[in-house]
């Protein structure tokens, strides 16, 4: 068993330094946030990640997993430190590594021992040279050897526990086979393939595998446009494609498109390597673009449906990223709500989790928070699915109908099946399945004009009329 320290205590490195002690590791856990860090102390989690609280409990409990904001203190003895910290966007697309370059800084100002560096957030390919320049640069104890490591994490959100407990590989490059094999040796219990490549490729595989992941979205997300005007459902399609294994069934599902601190900054970022290096780059940009319209979709098609949006009541289901996270980085919601409230909607808003993070994010102008979904739909003109939560499957359409004024439904991850909806009375649009009956919606609301979605950079697809369909012959 090691002495390790974790530096980070977010999604990743709060799971990573949980998850390595419950292995029988002693694991401390560093981080800047002193708010945070109280918190763990007391056994609080500062995050909504299922399986954790019990895992965090247990194990500070068996005396194995600390927390401090002391650097000194969190790295004495340790033997292998992950450094976990977060590296968002800047401005120009770029990963921002101010906190990478910190983290690094203060490991050189406090490391007295040998030690192996793992560098667990991920970073653009490059990283590792440089995380072990900025060590050496500053080292207080020039006789210090070490080694540094790159460990992408591929947990998702939401299921980030059982992910790190069961990864289906864990990749390790380093210019160190040694060091690798070392890391490599915390995760033999796991019984996972383990990779050892050199340090730009590990980087590589964790930028490549979030574009490829995110990929899959924007595709589907586009063929969910042709179904929606050649009238094919994009669900069954996407079915029907996920039985050949050359393609699989995961990230096939259309709707509001991917959120998060992950895929749209790893791929933002990703491009900006690519354009560094004088590449273009042009399916990430693509992917982005689209994934960017399917947010205005949803609101052309509120728009659609209701007409001029002034004085009218939206429930929107769902604030989080995904569902089982309080995570609200990047999370459609925002756009999607900020566009409706900005055309002069009043709208009522509930998340199982997500209240407080959403009201932080999105703000409280034309915007109340409801206590459950029949509150966020009472009155409501439509009701707006954006994050697909369970408990949004199990709610009884006719008890939704009866609270609502009008009884609209735009499902924005395509949870209901379109024939129940209508039988229950419901005028209902999903993402991509088959051409919109917009026609029962303006006879039910006579439409007032459509103004244009401020978010939406290109015409929306949606709002053009169908194709007509070429006679088969
Ligand atoms: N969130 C995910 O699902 C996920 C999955 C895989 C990889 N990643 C990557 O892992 C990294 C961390 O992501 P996250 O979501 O856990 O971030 P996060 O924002 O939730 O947590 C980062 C933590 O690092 C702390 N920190 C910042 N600078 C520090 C410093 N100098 N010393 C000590 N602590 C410091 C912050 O206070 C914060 O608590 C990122 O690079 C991310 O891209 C994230």
């Amino acid at each position: 068993m090691r002495n390790i320290s974790v530096i980070g205590t977010g999604y990743v490195g709060l799971v990573t330094g949980t998850c390595l002690a419950d292995m029988g590791n002693t694991v401390t856990c560093i981080d800047i946030d002193t708010a945070k860090i109280a918190k763990l102390q007391r056994g609080e989690l500062p995050i909504y990640e299922p399986g954790l609280k019990e895992l965090l409990e247990r194990n500070i409990d068996a005396e194995r997993l600390l927390f401090t904001t002391d650097y000194p203190a969190g790295l004495r003895e340790a033997e292998i430190i992950f450094i976990a910290v977060n590296t968002p966007t800047t401005a120009d697309g770029s990963a921002d590594m101010q906190y990478v370059r910190a983290a690094a800084t203060s490991i050189a100002a406090h490391l007295d021992h040998d030690a192996i560096i793992v560098n667990k957030s991920t970073m653009p390919v490059g990283s590792g040279d440089l995380v072990s320049d900025i060590i050496s640069a500053n080292l207080a104890y020039p006789n210090v050897q070490f080694a540094v490591v790159a460990n992408p994490e591929f947990l998702a959100q939401g299921t980030a526990v059982a992910d790190f407990q069961r990864p289906d590989r864990v990749v390790l490059g380093s210019a160190d086979r040694d060091a690798a094999s070392r890391v490599a040796e915390l995760y033999l219990p796991l019984r996972a393939p383990i990779m050892l490549t050199d340090l730009y490729t590990a980087e590589m595989i964790k930028y490549a595998s979030n574009a490829f992941l995110a990929t899959k979205i924007s595709f589907i997300n586009e063929m969910a446009r042709v179904c929606e005007r050649l009238g094919a459902d994009i669900k069954e399609v996407a079915a029907g494609m996920g039985y050949d294994h050359r393609i699989g069934k995961y990230h096939l599902e259309a709707g509001v498109g991917f959120g998060g601190s992950c895929f749209g900054k790893d791929v933002t970022a990703l491009a900006h390597m690519a354009s560094d290096a004088g590449l273009h780059p042009q399916m990430l940009h693509a992917v982005l673009e689209i994934n960017h319209d399917q947010r205005a979709l949803i609101v052309d098609k509120v728009q659609t449906l209701l007409g001029d949006l002034r004085g009218t009541t939206l429930g929107v289901l769902g604030l989080a990223f995904k569902p089982n996270t309080d995570d609200m980085r990047d999370a459609p919601a925002i756009d999607i709500i900020h566009a409706l409230v900005a055309q002069g909607a009043q709208v009522q808003a509930y998340d199982p989790v997500a209240r407080e993070t959403g009201r932080a994010a999105i703000g409280d102008a034309g915007v109340s928070y409801c206590a459950d979904a029949y509150a966020a739909a009472t009155d409501a003109d439509a009701v707006i699915i954006v994050t697909h939560w369970n408990e949004f499957k199990a709610l009884s359409p006719a008890k939704l109908r009866a609270v609502m004024r009008r009884p609209v439904i735009v499902d924005g991850r395509n949870i209901y099946q379109p024939a129940a909806m209508a039988k229950a009375g419901f005028i209902y649009h999903g993402i991509g399945r088959g051409t919109p009956a917009t026609d029962a919606a303006n006879a039910a609301t006579p439409a007032r004009p459509v103004m244009q979605t401020r978010m939406a950079r290109r015409p929306s697809v949606y709002a053009q009329p169908p194709r007509t369909l070429p006679k088969t012959r």
